[in-house]
């Protein structure tokens, strides 16, 4: 299993966020995982010029410039995201912020459907729900499942800790052992209904990512998702397959 952390503090590996991912993935769960923690004091993103390149072309003018590349690359091999941000002014921090407008043309192309999603975010007291829904509606909007959230305050205790360290290892088991108990989101649905109704009549690079992928082939959110885990599901079985032969 591949995991990547992101987390949005410059403060890196001096955050409280480091410092509560690193003890989430002590678990025994984790032992063989392929583990990789970027803190934004160690990424240089550049700020999104609004040139709509991403939408019109699937390119960034930026990647070839900055740390883009490499992020995307991980976020696209990785089974498990952990996205965190503190809360900054009741927000995400401003480096988490530009990184999402970096990515937000995969929002029309769902690049990262069927990945599992672990929010995270650390506050002194108060803002956390904004920053913990933010994130949400962002990597549903990507594709991905969101199976749970870490909220830490300067009151949360270890106990309250490991309790959201439980929850969250319940509902990746059961989200990993049986694609029924996938949770959708409403807002998935609607979005991937409105652009395809928009897509299918629109040529360019969006409408011929969606040709390519199959994905008009699919009326729902759900259809499509489906679609792709059974794929993945019998690549890694074929991989397994190569490996013992
Ligand atoms: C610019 C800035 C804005 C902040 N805004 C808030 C806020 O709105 N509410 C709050 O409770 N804490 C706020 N804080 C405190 C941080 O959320 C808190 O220290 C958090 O634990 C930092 O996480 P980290 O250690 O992972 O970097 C702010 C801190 C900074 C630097």
């Amino acid at each position: 299993m591949k995991v990547i952390g992101i987390i949005g503090s410059m403060r890196g590996k001096n955050s409280r966020e480091y410092e509560i991912i690193k003890r989430y993935l002590k678990s025994e769960k984790y032992k063989n995982a392929a583990i990789k923690i970027l803190t934004a004091d160690s990424l240089n993103i550049n700020f999104c010029q609004g040139c709509c390149s991403c939408f019109n072309t699937g390119i960034c003018p930026l990647d070839s410039k900055d740390d883009m590349k490499k992020v995307k690359t991980d976020l696209l091999e990785a089974d498990l995201i952990i996205v965190s941000s503190p809360v900054y002014a009741h927000q995400v921090s401003g480096f988490m912020k530009n990184l999402i407008d970096r990515l937000s043309y995969w929002s029309h192309t769902f690049h990262l459907i069927g990945k599992h999603v672990i929010i995270c975010t650390s506050t002194a007291s108060s803002g956390s729900e904004y920053v913990l829904s933010y994130l949400k509606k962002i990597m549903s909007a990507l594709g991905c499942i969101v199976i749970g959230e870490l909220n830490v305050t300067n009151i949360t205790s270890v106990d309250e800790l490991n309790e959201q360290f439980q929850h969250i290892e319940i509902a990746l088991s059961e989200s990993l052992n049986n694609f029924d108990n996938i949770n959708i989101t409403t807002f998935q649905h609607v979005l991937f209904k409105s652009l395809r109704t928009n897509l299918i009549k629109v040529n360019g690079y969006e409408h011929n990512y969606w040709m390519n992928n199959h994905m008009f082939n699919y009326f729902t959110f759900k259809d499509y998702l489906m679609y792709k885990l059974s794929l993945q599901k019998k690549q890694s079985v074929d991989k397994k397959f190569e490996i013992s032969l």
